[in-house]
């Protein structure tokens, strides 16, 4: 399938979508992101693929939603087409893990987008912000919802209201990006993340990331309760079996997804 906006490689297991918006600092239009729920969706599909990696280039991973596109339109047009909904919930159905690899510049949608994966490796010129307030609007994709559950009430408070940027460091201290890594190796690290996903078996990674999202969700009790009870299917899956017995026979795995 041939893209406008995007451009995407599938090796070794793993998918890798970059933003290819070089002209407008891969800000997030509709076709853009509609190419990219389309892709995440065929990779979700494709028995090949066990993760996924979204990056940009290494100046922006994306700059924001699309001003251009969203300066005419009035509040029954965003309302009526419910502007970036179907879009986010594209992205939020997949269940293969997809890892956000930022270079540069992650503003506004960009930083959403970023918050959408389930986790974020940043090169260590990355840029975070969600600068909306300067446009007389607010976050719209999470970065008010999410970002407050990432990073706590202050920052969240102090980037939205101030639109200030966090640079790399800053947004490892208060836990929007698991590692921070030398820029110019960033793809390179974020697939070989990847690629060891790829390795385990696709059943526990998946209910891991289940897990994980719906914590986010739900209150702690019922949190446990999910999280135990997928724990204890597992012990249904055939690769229970193999993980559990190839660790006592000291050898690897090989997980059959089944
Ligand atoms: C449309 C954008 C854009 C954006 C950059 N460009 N960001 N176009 N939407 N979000 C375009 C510029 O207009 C310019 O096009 C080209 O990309 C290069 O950008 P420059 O500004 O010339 O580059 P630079 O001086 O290096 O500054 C980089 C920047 C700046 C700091 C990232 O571009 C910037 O502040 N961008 C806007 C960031 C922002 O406000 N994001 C939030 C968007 S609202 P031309 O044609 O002039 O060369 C949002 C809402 C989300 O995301 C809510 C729901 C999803």
């Amino acid at each position: 399938m041939a893209y406008k906006n995007i451009i995407v490689d599938i090796e070794d297991n793993v998918c890798l979508i970059r933003l290819d918006r070089p002209d407008a600092m891969n800000a997030l239009n509709l076709d853009l992101l509609r190419e990219l729920g389309k892709a995440l969706g065929e990779a979700q599909q494709n028995d090949k693929v066990r993760a996924c990696v979204i990056t940009g280039s290494e100046k922006a991973f994306a700059a924001g939603a699309d001003i251009k596109m969203m300066s005419e339109k009035s509040f029954v047009d965003v309302f009526t087409e419910d502007l970036f909904t179907p879009e986010e919930q594209a992205i939020r159905r997949i269940r293969k893990p997809i890892i956000a690899a930022v270079s540069g510049y992650a503003l506004g949608g960009g930083c959403e987008l970023a918050m959408m994966a389930d986790f974020i490796i940043a090169g260590d010129n990355a840029k975070f912000g969600q600068p909306e307030v300067n446009l007389g609007v607010m976050p719209g994709m999470g970065g008010s919802a999410r970002l407050t559950k990432l990073v706590g009430r202050a920052k969240a408070m102090d980037m939205a209201l101030t639109g200030r940027m966090m640079d790399a460091e800053e947004a490892e201290r208060a836990g929007l990006v698991s590692r921070v890594v030398p820029a110019k190796k960033l793809v390179e690290e974020a697939l070989a993340a990847a690629r060891k996903i790829a390795e385990k078996g696709a059943i526990s990674v998946m209910a891991i990331k289940e897990a994980v999202n719906r914590a986010d969700e739900m209150p702690l009790a019922e949190a446990l309760l999910f999280e135990r009870r997928l724990f204890h299917a597992l012990f249904a899956t055939e690769d229970q079996k193999e993980g559990m017995t190839a660790f006592i026979d000291k050898r690897e795995p090989q997980f059959r997804d089944r």
